[in-house]
C-alpha cells in the first residue's frame, strides 16, 4: 500500500480525537467513514466537525467552499460493515485495551487484508492491540494531539511488528494531512505522554501542596518556559478523566515515579473533568 492508494480514511469513533481526525482528513481530499455506535455520538461528532469548521472559515485558513466540501466528504455511520472500502482505519475509541483489541477484530473481517490499520491511542502497546488480528505488520500508532484541527503534530508509533512499508506509509499520510511526525518505540506513553503526563501531576500537586495559586502554577509555566499553556489549564484542556487514565497506564506499567496525583483523582470521583463539565481547576461559561 502506497499513498496513492488511498482513497478512503475510515474513523472508528467520532468523539473529540475522531471528529478531529475525520476533519483533517476531509480538508486533505480524501472520502472519510466515521463510524461510532451510537447515532447520537455521531451526530455529536458531526457538530464538533461543523463548529472547527466554522473556526477555519473566521480565522480565514481555510474559504466556506473547502468546508462544505470537506463536510460532503463525510459519511457518518453506526455500521462497522461500512468501513469496507476503506484504505486505511484509525481507530480513535476509549482507551481500554479490550475495547481497542475487539474493534480490530472486526475492522479485520471488514477491510482487505492490505488495509492499514492504525491506532489513536496514547499510552497503550501498539504490539498488545495488534496482537489479536493477523498480518499484525500493516498496524501502526497514529497519535493525534489535541485539538487535532489545531495541532501540528503526530507521533508515529512503531510496534514489534509494524512493517517498514507501513511506517513510510504512516509518515506520508499524516504529511498529507499537514502535520509533521515523529517516532516513538511501543513503550508506555511513547514520547509525549510519558513526559507530558508527569509534567501535569507534578503541576497538581504542586498546587495541592501550597506552592502557588493555581494561576500562578500556570502563570510561572507560561511566562517561564514559553509552553503555551501550564499544567492545571492543560489538564482542563485534554479532560481530567483522560490525564488521570493516561497516568495510571503509566504507574501500572512504569512504576511509582508516574504515581497519578490524589488531587486529580479526587476531582475525577467528583466529576469535574475540565472544560467538557465546564468546572475542573478552573470554571468555564
Ligand atoms: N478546531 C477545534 N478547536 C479549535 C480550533 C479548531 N479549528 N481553533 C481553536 N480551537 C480551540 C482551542 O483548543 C481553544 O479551545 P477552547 O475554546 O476550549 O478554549 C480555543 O479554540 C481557543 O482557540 P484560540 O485559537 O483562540 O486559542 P489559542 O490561540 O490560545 O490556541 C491552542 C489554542 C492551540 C489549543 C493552544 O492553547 C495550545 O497549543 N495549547 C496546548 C495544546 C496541547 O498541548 N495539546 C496537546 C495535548 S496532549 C495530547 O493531545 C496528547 C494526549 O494523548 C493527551
Amino acid at each position: 500500500m502506497e499513498l496513492d492508494d488511498i482513497d478512503t480514511v475510515g474513523v472508528v469513533g467520532a468523539g473529540t480525537m475522531g471528529a478531529g481526525i475525520a476533519q483533517v482528513a476531509a480538508v486533505a481530499g480524501y472520502d472519510v467513514v466515521m463510524q461510532d455506535i451510537e447515532r447520537q455520538f455521531v451526530d455529536a461528532g458531526f457538530d464538533r466537525i461543523e463548529e472547527s469548521l466554522d473556526r477555519k472559515v473566521a480565522s480565514g485558513d481555510l474559504t466556506g467552499d473547502e468546508t462544505a466540501a470537506a463536510r460532503d466528504r463525510i459519511e457518518g455511520t453506526t455500521t462497522r460493515g461500512d468501513l469496507a472500502p476503506c484504505d486505511l482505519v484509525i481507530e480513535a475509541v476509549v482507551e481500554e485495551m479490550d475495547v481497542k483489541q475487539s474493534v480490530f477484530e472486526d475492522l479485520a473481517d471488514v477491510v482487505d487484508e492490505g488495509t492499514v490499520l492504525a491506532t489513536n491511542t496514547s499510552t497503550l502497546s501498539i504490539t498488545t492491540i495488534a496482537s489479536v488480528i493477523d498480518r499484525p505488520e500493516r498496524v501502526l500508532g497514529l497519535h493525534f494531539m489535541n485539538p487535532v484541527p489545531v495541532m501540528k503534530g503526530v507521533e508515529l508509533v512503531v510496534g514489534e511488528k509494524t512493517s517498514e512499508e507501513t511506517v513510510a506509509l504512516g509518515h506520508a499520510f499524516a504529511e498529507e494531512l499537514g502535520k509533521e511526525t515523529w517516532e516513538a518505540d511501543d513503550k508506555p506513553g511513547f514520547v509525549t505522554n510519558r513526559i507530558l503526563m508527569p509534567w501535569i501531576n507534578e503541576g497538581v500537586r504542586a498546587y495541592d501542596e501550597g506552592v502557588a495559586e493555581k494561576a500562578d502554577i500556570d502563570r510561572g509555566m507560561t511566562l517561564g518556559t514559553n509552553v503555551p499553556m501550564g499544567p492545571l489549564e492543560l489538564a482542563d484542556h485534554i479532560g481530567l478523566d483522560v490525564v488521570l487514565d493516561a497516568s495510571e497506564t503509566l504507574h501500572r506499567e512504569l512504576g511509582d515515579r508516574y504515581t497519578p496525583a490524589y488531587l486529580l483523582k479526587r476531582k475525577v470521583d467528583a466529576g469535574d473533568l475540565g472544560k467538557k463539565t465546564g468546572k475542573g481547576f478552573y470554571e468555564y461559561d
